[in-house]
């Protein structure tokens, strides 16, 4: 038997039921939101995610699903999807039309080459939303508004929180400061915090070794450090979500695991579901479409991990609907075709194509959720009826076929 690859598995009913209602809950909120569809390739090329996500990222650093093709090019399966949006979103000039305002939203298979475990997986899947164009605060509000709103359709109970990274005028004064903190216990520090020193100090504040975490508590503040626009955005932020209900906690630390990052920065997590409690992240990337060789274009966006929250959601009740057919005589099964055709243009049907008796076709509409089993015995074909029974209700009748 050939076995799915590490990390990667199928989804298959109870579990593919529950994605499809967490996507077409999440697109039937987007599109209130003003978001379209876009689909972007899963294969790009690796200098992409190299750009983007950023060298020092433990994405790029160790995750990625890289080989070279046949044609030589060194590609990557997508282990995110703001990048390839943006991409597309440079690609199709949308940067150069002026002050115009795009808002997309997408669904499918990201990849990273993690250790897997509980929560975390090689393929997982995600839905995602990027705005261009609005560089107010208010599209950051609205952002985190939206994924409240689906995480509330979908019954899943989460904390908020949220950072400011700061902007190209306070981060690098700020990371100067840190990387003296740091630098003054690097022999207290783990290596992985070492490293980052030198590559990406910011990363450093996100440390899981609870060492590390102890001296962290004393390292300086960007959310104390901010410039006043990005302070005065960051209580604007903090006002809007006050005023909306919405709670939130602040977290100095949070700095996110991708690195093209400035300003908000946000983590939807649950207590539900492990040492894996992330279930949806984003924040403001201002500076990503001038990196990909577009035109400065504010931005801002979040993906949810679509398995993380599949336990988590609370499916609606399963309703009887639609019909079952059947025969009771193998003659008569070719008579349920063009009557299943013509009932399929506005209901589901499920047609049984071996003869049955009653009591088993009453078991096969049960077990596919018919609401109407509809079965054709001899006495009907001589009478020219068919038999309905409504599941619900319990009620059975004959109506001529004419009529059916
Ligand atoms: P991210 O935080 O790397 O952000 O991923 C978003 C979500 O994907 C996480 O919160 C988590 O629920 C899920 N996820 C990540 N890795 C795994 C994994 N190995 N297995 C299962 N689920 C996982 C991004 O990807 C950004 N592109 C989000 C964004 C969009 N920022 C701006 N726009």
């Amino acid at each position: 038997m050939i076995n799915p690859l590490k990390g990667m598995k199928d989804l298959t009913f109870e579990e593919s039921q529950r994605f499809v209602h967490i996507v077409t809950t999440a697109i039937a909120i987007a599109k209130r939101y003003g978001y379209s569809y876009i689909e972007t390739p899963i294969l790009e090329q690796t200098a992409l995610f190299r750009r983007s996500v950023g060298e020092s990222s433990d994405i790029v650093g160790k995750e990625m699903y890289q080989f070279v093709d046949k044609g030589s090019n060194d590609v990557c399966m997508r282990p995110e999807g703001t990048a390839g949006v943006v991409r597309a979103f440079v690609s199709a000039k949308l940067d150069r039309q002026q002050s115009a305002k795009y808002k997309f939203y997408y669904y499918g298979p990201m990849f990273r080459y993690e250790r897997p475990q509980k929560g975390r997986l090689r393929e997982f899947h995600q839905f995602g939303c990027e705005s261009f164009g609005e560089g107010s605060v208010c599209e950051d509000f609205t952002t985190i508004e939206m994924i409240g709103d689906i995480f509330r359709e979908l019954g899943i109970g989460y904390t908020l929180q949220i950072n400011s990274l700061g902007c190209q005028e306070c981060m690098p004064p700020y990371r100067e400061n840190l990387v003296s903190f740091l630098d003054t216990h690097r022999e207290d520090l783990c290596e992985d915090c070492n490293r980052r020193i030198e590559s990406n100090p910011i990363r450093v504040l996100d440390c899981k070794n609870e060492k590390c975490k102890s001296i962290l508590i004393e390292s300086p503040k960007l959310i104390k450090n901010l410039c006043e626009n990005c302070s005065s955005d960051f209580a604007k932020l903090k006002e809007l979500l006050d005023s909306a209900g919405i709670g939130y906690e602040v977290d100095t630390n949070l700095v996110r695991g991708l690195d093209y990052y400035n300003k908000t920065a946000f983590e939807f997590v649950s207590s539900e579901i492990g040492a894996q409690s992330a279930i949806a992240g984003g924040g403001r990337y201002d500076k990503l479409v001038e990196y990909l060789d577009g035109k400065p274009t504010p931005a801002v966006g979040f993906a949810i991990g679509i398995e993380r929250i599949m336990e988590l959601v609370q499916m609606p009740e399963v309703i009887r609907e639609g019909y079952y057919m059947g025969a009771m005589d193998e003659e008569s099964v070719d008579m349920l075709f063009p009557l299943a055709s013509s009932k399929r243009a506005t209901d589901k049907v499920t047609v049984e194509y071996s003869a049955k008796k009653l009591k088993a076709h009453l078991k096969g509409a049960d077990k596919v959720n018919a609401k109407y089993c509809a079965i054709i015995g001899e006495d009907e074909v001589r009478d020219g009826l068919i038999w309905i029974k409504d599941l619900d209700l319990g009620e059975e009748k004959r109506v001529p076929i004419g009529d059916f």
